[in-house]
C-alpha cells in the first residue's frame, strides 16, 4: 500500500537559496521576540498607557497584538514602536482560535489574573518541538491562592476571597522553566506580600522583563539569578521602555557567517548574552572579536567538530542549537549534539540528511560526522529555529535549495531575507507547488 502522500497545493510561498555566495557588511539585530511578546503581556498589569521600542516586525508580534486587542486593550504600532493602553479590559478570556496558534499568549495569565481577579486562558498545547505543559505556571498561580481547573482545554483560573488579590508566597520550580518563571513574576507585582521563586530562569529575557516591571514601578530583587524576590505593590504606572537586542537572531547570523567562511559585523548585541556562542563559536574555530562593547565580528576560519549540549541560561541555548547542527554538518570530524530542554527538537536533521549530511539520531542526541560540502535539495520547515537552520545550510550548499511551510520562519525572524540578501546572499521568496511527501 502507497503510503499516504501530503497533498500538493498550488502558489505555495517558497523560499529559493542559491548557495556558495560569500557574505560581507553589518547586519542590524532587530529586538528580542522572547522579550517582547511577554513584556506585551505585561502591559497588562498598568492601567495606564505603556509605550514600548525596538519592537520587532514578526508574525508572533501582531498575534500577540490581536490577543491584546481582543482583551479590550488599544493598541497602536508605529514602525518598531507600540503604544499599548490597558485602562479598560473587557474581557478576560483569550479566544482559543489565537492562543492555539502561539504559545506566548499563555502569557497573559499571570497579568490579567494579577489585574483582574479572573482569566480565562486556553492552554496552548503542544507544538513541533514538544509537548510544553504549563503545569509549573498554575501550580505556581495556585500556591499564590489562585483556583485554576482546568476544563475542556481551558486554564480557568480566579482569586478566592472578596480582595480579589494574589498572596506572596515561596515557590519552587521543579525546572527552571523561563515561561513560568515570566508568569510569576508578573502575577507576583500585584499580590499582598513578597514572593520569592527559587530555580528561576536565568535567561536575559526575564531580566528585561524584571527591569520592564520595576520601570513600572515593581519591586523585583534577584532577576538574572535563581532566586527572584518580589515585594507586591498595590498599582503600577505608565513606562516607556526599549527591549533588548534578540540574541538568538544575532547567534543566527554569527553561523551565518562561520557556515559561509564570511566576515560579518553584527549589531546591537549585548555580549553577556552570547557568552556561549561566542565559545562555542571560537571552540569550533571561527575568531569572534567583540567591538565597543555592542558590536560583534566574525572572521572565516576552517572548522572543527565540537560537542554540544542544550541547557538552561548561562548554558548553550536550544534555540541555537539547530543552528549550530547545520554548521557541525560541514565541520571536520565527529562530534555529537545533545538537547535536554525539548523533547522533540531534531526535526531538522532529515531535512539536513537530505542535503547529504551525516548524521545519527539515537534519543535526544545527535551524532554527527562532518561532510565537505552539502547539496541543495528541495525542504520543509518544521519549526521556527528548524526553519532558520536550513537557511544557513542553504547558504552553504552546492546549487539551489527550496524551503516551503516558511510560516514558521515569519513568526520569529524580522526580514531575514532582506538582511541575508543585503549581506550578498542569493535567495528569494517565490510561489510553487508544495513539495510531496509521504506522511511517514
Ligand atoms: C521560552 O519558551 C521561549 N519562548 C523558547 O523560545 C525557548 O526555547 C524556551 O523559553 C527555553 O529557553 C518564549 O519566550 C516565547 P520553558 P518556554 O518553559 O517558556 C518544560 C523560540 O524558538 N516545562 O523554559 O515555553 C518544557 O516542556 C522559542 O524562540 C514544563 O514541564 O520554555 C520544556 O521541556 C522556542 N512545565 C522546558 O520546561 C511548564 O509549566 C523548558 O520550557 C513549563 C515548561
Amino acid at each position: 500500500m502507497t503510503p499516504p502522500f501530503k497533498k500538493t497545493e498550488e502558489n505555495q510561498p517558497i523560499l529559493e537559496i542559491y548557495g556558495k555566495s560569500p557574505l560581507s557588511g553589518e547586519v542590524i539585530i532587530s529586538g528580542a521576540k522572547n522579550s517582547a511578546l511577554v513584556i506585551m503581556a505585561g502591559a497588562l498589569l498598568c492601567p495606564q498607557d505603556c509605550h514600548l521600542e525596538n519592537v520587532p516586525s514578526l508574525a508572533d508580534i501582531e498575534k500577540m497584538i490581536q490577543i491584546l486587542e481582543s482583551l479590550g486593550l488599544k493598541i497602536t504600532r508605529k514602525g518598531q514602536t507600540l503604544e499599548i493602553d490597558a485602562k479598560n479590559i473587557t474581557e478576560v478570556s483569550a479566544p482559543y482560535d489565537l492562543v492555539s496558534q502561539m504559545r506566548a499568549s499563555f502569557f497573559v495569565i499571570g497579568p490579567l489574573l494579577s489585574r483582574m481577579g479572573v482569566a480565562n486562558i486556553p492552554l496552548p498545547g503542544g507544538c513541533a518541538i514538544g509537548a510544553r505543559p504549563v503545569d509549573l505556571h498554575v501550580r505556581g498561580l495556585q500556591a499564590m491562592g489562585a483556583e485554576v481547573m482546568i476544563e475542556h482545554g481551558i486554564a480557568r483560573a480566579y482569586i478566592k476571597g472578596n480582595n480579589k488579590r494574589l498572596k506572596g508566597t515561596k515557590i519552587y520550580l521543579d525546572y527552571p522553566s523561563v515561561g513560568a518563571t515570566e508568569t510569576l513574576m508578573m502575577a507576583a507585582t500585584l499580590a499582598d506580600g513578597e514572593t520569592m521563586i527559587e530555580n528561576a530562569a536565568c535567561e536575559p529575557e526575564v531580566i528585561d522583563l524584571a527591569n520592564f516591571c520595576i520601570a513600572m514601578g515593581a519591586k523585583i530583587k534577584g532577576a538574572g539569578t535563581s532566586t527572584i524576590i518580589i515585594s507586591g505593590v498595590d498599582s503600577l504606572g505608565s513606562v516607556k521602555y526599549n527591549i533588548i537586542p534578540d540574541r538568538i537572531e544575532a547567534g543566527t547570523f554569527l553561523v551565518a557567517g562561520a557556515i559561509t567562511q564570511s566576515e560579518l559585523s553584527i549589531y546591537p548585541i549585548i555580549p553577556e548574552h552570547l557568552a556561549s556562542v561566542i565559545a562555542k563559536l571560537e571552540a569550533i574555530g571561527s575568531k569572534v572579536v567583540v567591538e565597543d562593547f555592542n558590536r560583534v565580528k566574525i572572521l572565516p576560519a576552517p572548522l572543527k567538530a565540537t560537542d554540544i549540549e542544550t541547557l538552561p541560561f548561562p548554558g548553550f541555548p536550544t534555540d541555537m542549537q539547530a543552528q549550530f547542527m547545520a554548521l557541525l554538518t560541514l565541520a571536520e570530524g565527529n562530534c555529537v549534539v545533545t538537547e535536554t530542554v525539548f523533547e522533540n527538537r531534531m526535526r531538522h536533521v532529515a531535512e539536513l540528511q537530505r542535503m547529504g549530511a551525516n548524521i545519527r539520531v539515537k534519543g535526544n542526541h545527535a551524532i554527527i560526522q562532518g561532510v565537505p560540502l552539502l547539496s541543495g535539495a528541495p525542504l520543509i520547515a518544521t519549526d521556527l529555529r528548524a526553519s532558520a537552520a536550513l537557511v544557513l545550510a542553504g547558504l552553504a550548499a552546492e546549487g539551489k535549495t527550496t524551503i516551503q511551510c516558511l510560516q514558521h520562519l515569519d513568526r520569529g525572524y524580522d526580514d531575514l531575507e532582506g538582511k541575508l540578501k543585503k549581506l550578498g546572499a542569493k535567495l528569494h521568496r517565490t510561489t510553487g507547488v508544495s513539495e510531496t511527501r509521504a506522511l511517514f
